[in-house]
């Protein structure tokens, strides 16, 4: 197809970069709508004790409104590296990264999001070597990741973030399980495919529906050489790896692609 149609294959490379540009600017949307509401949570606890540090005169009663003054500013702070993060990052360039900072700072944008629905996060971060990533990219993946699990598991349910480092395939994994809906063989072949959605539109805060969030994740992991799996079952939940080679400086123990285990991007495995 390439020798004989060399310019419908430049227009899909040029259709694919829009809408690769295109998801970038909504995934930036989302970041600057989830940060101006966090923000503005942190300046309403600030504001109320401060009011209530003024109207109480007692030691006990200001030392607690400075306390809690003193942690919603180290939150606003954090929210804000985390915005600078991603503004830094806005390059194309691939840097080494250290890929449990990246989970710090995405979940700084999610927390509220989890803990509005009750959903229990739980976050392993082991020590790992760094992987050669575009920052920016390996967060929407993330922020993708997160906002699926958040959607299909109920109120009340749990998420699982581990980083850690397969030593095996020298990757650093990244690893998004939730004991969500799961999803059905047939959907499971399905899911990378663009524009495939099982969500009748955006839930109420304006996320899901389009069916392009895992095409991207997939497009994102291809150009880092990395490889993105899932297994799923119905009923227990989903489990996503994502697999990123590390940073040459660290010496490898094996050759990345001569690991049976590994799956490419597009392949699915049901249990
Ligand atoms: N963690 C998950 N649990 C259950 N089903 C999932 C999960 N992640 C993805 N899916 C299924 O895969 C489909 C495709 O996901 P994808 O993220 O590409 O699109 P979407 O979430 O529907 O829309 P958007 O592009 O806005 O993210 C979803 O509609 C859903 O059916
Ligand atoms: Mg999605």
């Amino acid at each position: 197809m390439s020798e004989t149609h060399p310019d419908l294959e430049q227009q899909i490379a040029i259709l694919k970069q829009q809408l690769a540009q295109a998801q970038k600017m909504t995934a930036l949307g989302e970041l600057v709508s989830t940060t101006t509401h966090e923000f503005n949570n942190v300046l309403m606890t600030i504001i109320n004790y401060a009011k209530l540090g003024l109207r109480y005169k007692d030691d006990a009663s200001r030392a607690k409104a400075f306390e809690k003054i003193l942690a919603a500013g180290q939150r606003a702070s954090k929210i804000t590296n985390s915005v600078l993060g991603v503004a830094r990052n806005r390059s194309d360039a691939f840097e080494p990264t250290d890929l449990c900072s990246l989970v710090e700072e995405s979940m700084v944008l999610m927390e509220r999001e989890f803990s509005k629905y009750r959903i229990q996060v739980d976050k392993q971060l082991n020590k790992v070597p760094e992987v050669v990533a575009n920052g920016n990219q390996i967060q929407q993946v993330l922020l993708n990741l997160l906002i699926n699990a958040r959607q299909a598991v109920q109120e009340r349910g749990q998420v699982l973030i581990k980083v850690e480092h397969d030593e095996t395939s020298n990757t650093v994994d990244l690893v998004v399980r939730d004991n969500g809906a799961g999803i059905a063989a047939e959907k499971l072949r399905r899911i990378f495919d663009p524009f495939f959605s099982t969500k009748s539109g955006p839930d109420e805060t304006g996320k899901g529906g389009t069916g392009l969030g895992l095409s991207s994740c997939r497009d994102i992991i291809d150009a880092h050489r990395g490889k993105i799996r899932v297994e799923s079952s119905v009923g227990k939940g989903t489990c996503f790896t994502i697999k990123l080679p590390v940073a040459k400086k660290t010496p490898r123990r094996a050759p990345i692609s001569s690991n049976s285990s590994e799956i490419t991007a597009a392949s699915v495995v049901s249990q």
